[in-house]
């Protein structure tokens, strides 16, 4: 017989914002992979996405994203723009867990639904333009992806003021300039969105992530970061995706994102 182990309502909120949490959760993957059921006709290409990695973050190994204080708001493994394979890899749900024996920190997991991000304009070109030029990269490769969600407006206003972390690593942005020179990440965050007209604080959702909890996110519609030191190995972190997605199917999710960017309220 069927346990009922997510609130009834709580696919439908995950469709209108992007993203929703769960309190008192028990046997997380089970409960992702009942909750993908439900949600999968939020992806064009939803019918693909499958439990790819589940992992504990920050990972040991990363000390950089253990020591800061300020993850900048990102979307896991990038958000895809331009095609550059015949198939590719596509991370749609990402799922954030603090399992319920063990301790939770202090620590704000940060959320940024992109919706209405770019009310009202024309971007579709511009972000194109811009991940041909900066997508996200490493050794001259180029992943036809935006890993950074500030990239989103530097991309839109049709600049190039943030092409340099291309290929920084995720706890470098903001906390670092150009050169190398350590910078204080949220205040330079919020200042970035502020000269393009957007007030994170109005925006961003934040959570403080207790025993128990899961936060479902739609990957490809809302970005995410933190705001203080997170322990190592706190979350546990499952992330779904589909394996072969076509040229045909990135360029759809791109008119999808440009679409979530563009709307009114
Ligand atoms: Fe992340």
């Amino acid at each position: 017989m069927q346990r009922s182990i997510f609130p009834t309502s709580a696919p439908a909120d995950f469709l209108r914002d992007g993203f929703v949490l769960l309190r008192n959760v028990s046997g997380a993957e089970e409960v992702c992979g009942l909750f993908l059921e439900e949600v999968r006709t939020a992806w064009p290409f939803g019918q693909g996405v499958a439990l790819d990695n589940v992992a504990r973050v920050p990972h040991k190994s990363c000390q950089d994203a253990v020591e800061t204080g300020h993850l900048s708001l990102h979307f896991e493994m990038g958000l895809p723009v331009i095609p550059v394979e015949e198939t590719t890899r596509v991370h749609a749900l990402l799922c954030l867990h603090i399992p319920k024996n063990e301790t939770a920190s202090e620590v704000k997991t940060r959320l940024l639904p992109i919706d209405g991000l770019l009310a009202g304009r024309a971007v579709e070109e511009a972000l194109t333009n811009y991940v041909k030029k900066y997508g996200a990269g490493w050794n001259g490769h180029n992943s036809g992806r935006i890993l950074c969600a500030g990239q989103l407006l530097d991309a839109a206003a049709g600049k190039s003021e943030l092409s340099y972390m291309r290929e920084h690593r995720i706890a470098e942005w903001f906390n670092q300039d150009e050169n190398g020179n350590v910078q204080d990440g949220r205040v330079n965050e919020r200042a970035f969105f502020r000269k393009h007209g957007i007030v994170l604080s109005e925006r961003e959702k934040s959570f403080v992530l207790q025993q128990g909890d899961l936060l479902i996110i739609d990957n490809l519609r809302v970005a995410h970061g933190r705001e203080g030191r997170r322990p190592a190995e706190e979350l546990v972190q499952l992330l779904y995706g589909a394996r072969e997605v076509s040229r045909v199917q990135i360029d759809g999710l791109r008119r999808q994102i440009v679409d979530n960017l563009t709307k009114r309220a």
